[in-house]
């Protein structure tokens, strides 16, 4: 099993450039299946989540082809449904964004078979919304045997409006991409503002659509016959750039976090200034410096421009070591996002969940151990402590980290992070474990 072993305690320097953002891409290449023509994206992240969708388009009739390891062209011509093998569907199902599928199907075809969405496990993740705003689109929908099954009354669906009860990243995107070329006018309202909303629209008006008002919190979108081909590149990661961001206030050095949007790091930017970390910014980069001692803060992740979600754990991992008490509540999921307090202390951190809120006592440092990744972001966080960890650290169930994160060992060793990926049998389950039943 590949795990990562660090040997903490060694600042960072240097520069490293931020891939695009996986969030987007899981949106615009579903989003694709819309499009008759080819699709050049440029900037895509090279990661599992990207793979698994290209696989799953290949199996659905579209021509894939890699221009080089950032750029594909995507043709959707003649994409079809129900084409995917039981085999694809295991693969496909492990994503959350695999429920895309539902509204680009839905908007191309009139109908779709998608399996129920995957994703990080952290907790009950609904798709009540999504439904919601299909069903004002004009589709039936039904659950069966792990499938969700839809048509739209008449073959195709008509413009509607819907008013989202929660505001929820996966539901603004999929009625967004059912809607582009639904018949009439769509208003969805309370809908997301993260900058991958705004990247599939502005995805979707490159190839042809109408849709207006993305980044607040009302969409309005005109459908139209079809889309054409075109080229689009995507933004840069917000979350990725913020993971570099907090490592570096964890480790401590300087190092210039390059291809960013620094309006899109705002949140991360002013936190971590109020720990007592530099960050300073350019046109298309920020600049992090840590050197002094790390101040205790609180914070409440929100719906963007809110504190991040999936900055959560990564902070957590940097205020471990911060003096004081520092208080760090999940705003968005539910507190299942904090599964992964378990691993921090068994590196010594002094935290303790009760209901939405993780409190922190600040230790002098935090000390190698064998850890997990109980998921995506989690296991950045860990990544993150073991890199100021005192000793080695090793990091398992890496699978989880290299679905949403480019090249992580390269970019830290590039900074000057002993960090390395080993390949280790399993640990053989221990007779007297089983025996004891
Ligand atoms: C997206 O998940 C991201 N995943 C998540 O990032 C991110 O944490 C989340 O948005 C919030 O920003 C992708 O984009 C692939 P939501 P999504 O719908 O769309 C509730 C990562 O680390 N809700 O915005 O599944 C839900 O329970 C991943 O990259 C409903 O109640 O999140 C949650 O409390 C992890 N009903 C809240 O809304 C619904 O139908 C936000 O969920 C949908 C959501």
């Amino acid at each position: 099993m590949e795990k990562y072993v660090i040997h903490g305690g060694r600042p960072l320097h240097g520069s490293v450039e931020i891939s695009g953002a996986k969030n987007a891409a899981v949106a615009i290449i579903p989003a694709a299946i819309m499009v008759r023509g080819v699709c050049r994206l440029e900037n895509l992240p090279e990661i599992s989540d990207t793979d698994t969708l290209l696989h799953t388009l290949t199996y659905m009739g579209a021509k894939v082809n890699m221009i080089n390891r950032s750029t594909v062209e995507l043709d959707c011509t003649h994409v079809q449904m129900d084409t995917l093998p039981e085999d694809m569907w295991v693969r496909t199902r492990k994503i959350r964004a695999s429920y895309y599928l539902l509204g680009a199907m839905l908007g191309r075809f009139g109908r779709a078979r998608t399996t129920m969405p995957g994703g990080c496990n952290f907790g009950v993740r609904p798709i009540d919304q999504h439904i919601k705003g299909l069903t004002a689109l004009g589709a039936d929908i039904r659950l069966n045997g792990g499938f969700i099954i839809a048509e739209a009354k008449d073959g195709r669906l008509k413009g509607g409006t819907v008013y989202l009860d929660k505001v929820s990243v996966g539901a603004t995107i999929n009625i967004m991409i059912a809607a582009a070329t639904a018949e009439g006018r769509t208003v969805i309202e309370n809908v997301a503002r993260e900058p991958h909303i705004v990247d599939l629209a502005n995805f979707l008006n490159s190839m042809g659509a109408d849709v207006r008002g993305a980044g607040t919190d009302v969409i309005k979108i005109r459908g139209v016959k079809q889309l054409h081909g075109g080229t689009y590149t995507l933004i840069p990661d917000q979350i990725e750039a913020g993971t570099y961001m907090t490592a570096v206030a964890a480790a401590g050095g300087a190092v210039k976090i390059a291809n960013v949007i620094p309006k899109h790091l705002e949140c991360i930017s002013t936190k971590l200034r109020e720990m007592n970390v530099e960050v300073e910014e350019g046109d298309d980069y920020v600049l992090v410096r840590r050197d002094g001692p790390l101040h205790a803060v609180n914070l409440k992740t929100k719906p963007y421009p809110g504190f991040p979600t999936d900055m959560q754990p990564q902070m957590t991992a940097v205020l471990c070591c911060a003096p004081g008490v520092s208080v760090v509540t999940e705003g968005v999921w539910n507190n299942g996002r904090f599964k992964y307090v378990g691993e921090l202390k068994k590196m010594g951190a002094q935290i303790e969940v009760e209901d939405q809120s993780a409190f922190l006592q600040g230790v002098d440092h935090l000390t190698g151990a064998v850890v997990r990744s109980c998921d995506l972001r989690a296991g950045a966080a860990m990544v993150i402590a073991g890199l100021s960890a005192q000793g080695v650290t090793t990091v398992e169930d890496i699978v989880y980290i290299e679905r949403g994160y480019q090249d992580v060992v390269g970019k830290f060793r590039a900074l000057g992070a002993d960090i390395r990926c080993v390949d280790e049998p399993e640990e053989p389950a221990d007779p007297a474990d089983i025996s004891a039943g």
